[in-house]
């Protein structure tokens, strides 16, 4: 099977590649990333002579047009994908994620090629801390942020092309993903390398707000249950019951490093800041037979603290200049 990735050398793309390389081993994979700032080359290198890596931009038909048709699937992760930067500037997310994603439409429409579409809960909104309520597919779509409303455009073109010309696609809301390659903006490594690099973790506000965290390899184990199995036009939600508020992953994340639980600073709220996200991913277990493997979360972090811990030349030379972009906005 030949396999295209977009931004297979960002955090769930690269985590990708090396999954399917562990567990695929008929796939042939092609990755096509532009290499923004988000990509990491260093994440492939240890598979770099078992793959293909094409540097170029999905919201170019004449990158994109080639390597869809000579490929069996395209699985599309290329986006903009950090909230806080779609707030300083939303037009790379406009470009990408939204024309990227209707490029890659259609090319596949043209070559007749399978497509599997990777997005995010967050295009629902968020919902109340004390509700029961839990995102299902029937849930409408109310973004919040630069980044959450381009990945609903882009979703909502890909139900389009499906419903108007007969593409062969399927689409995948998951929860926020944590593990190894992540890049140190996000929640979980920014934390991890602060404490690493002798600085206190940061807080957005009282830290109340609730994510759903599943682990980067049962997210993209998911993503294969439905590039084998799903039925093409629908919609599965990933996600591994894993609610946590901010705060608690923090004060984890500390003592599992071994620093007091309170060693932290809270820093100024995120505008628009969504409070929690909650996936009910019934469909994918029961019509698809899909289950999480990794439901331990302090587990999984003593895993990524390590990761990071051991891999010191993956992130450091980035650090410096992601907490002074931080710095500029008071966080
Ligand atoms: P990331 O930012 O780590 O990686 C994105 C990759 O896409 C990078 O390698 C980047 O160079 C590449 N890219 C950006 N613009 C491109 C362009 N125009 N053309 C080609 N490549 C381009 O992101 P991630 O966290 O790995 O997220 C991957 C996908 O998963 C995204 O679609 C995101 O919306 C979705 N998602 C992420 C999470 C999460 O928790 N990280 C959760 C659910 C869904
Ligand atoms: P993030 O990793 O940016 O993911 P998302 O915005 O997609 O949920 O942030 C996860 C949560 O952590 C979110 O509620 C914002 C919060 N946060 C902090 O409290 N401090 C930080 O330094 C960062 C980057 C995020």
């Amino acid at each position: 099977m030949r396999v295209l990735v977009t931004g297979g050398a960002g955090f769930i793309g690269a985590n990708f590649v090396h999954y399917t390389l562990a567990n695929r081993p008929e796939a042939r994979i092609t990755v096509l990333d532009a290499l923004t700032y988000a990509a990491n080359e260093a994440s492939l290198a240890p598979v770099i002579d078992r793959i293909r890596l094409v540097p170029g931009d999905v919201a170019d038909p004449e990158a994109v047009d080639g390597l869809v048709a000579d490929s069996d699937v395209v699985v599309h992760f290329a986006a903009e994908s950090h909230n806080d930067n779609s707030l300083r500037d939303p037009s790379p997310f406009v470009r990408t994620n939204v024309v990227g994603t209707f490029t890659i439409l259609e090319a596949v429409r043209r070559h007749g090629v399978r497509m599997h579409h990777i997005s995010t809960d967050e295009v629902y909104g968020d919902l109340e801390l004390d509700d029961p309520a839990k995102f299902t597919p029937q849930t409408p779509y109310n973004p919040s942020s630069p980044y959450s409303s381009t990945k609903a455009g882009s979703d909502l073109l890909v139900r389009a092309w499906v419903r108007s010309f007969g593409v062969h696609a399927t689409i995948s809301n998951c929860s926020n993903n944590y593990g190894p390659y992540q890049h140190i903006e996000k929640f979980i490594p920014r934390q991890i390398t602060n404490v690493l690099s002798g600085i206190r973790p940061k807080l957005y506000g009282a830290g109340e707000n609730v994510r759903d965290w599943i682990h980067v390899d049962d997210h993209n184990a998911a993503v294969w249950t439905i590039v084998d199995k799903g039925r093409p036009g629908e919609t599965y939600l990933i996600g591994a019951d894993g609610e946590r508020n901010n705060k608690d992953v923090l004060e984890l994340i500390l003592e599992l490093m071994g620093k007091p639980t309170d060693w932290y600073d809270r820093v100024t709220d995120r505008a628009g800041h969504d409070l929690r996200y909650a996936i009910d991913s019934t469909k994918l277990r029961t019509e698809l037979g899909w289950q999480p493997r990794y439901t331990d979360l302090r587990a999984g972090l003593r895993q990524t603290i390590d990761w990071y811990a051991g891999n010191r030349a993956w992130w450091e030379p980035a650090k410096q200049a992601v907490e002074a972009r931080y710095a500029e906005v008071g966080q």
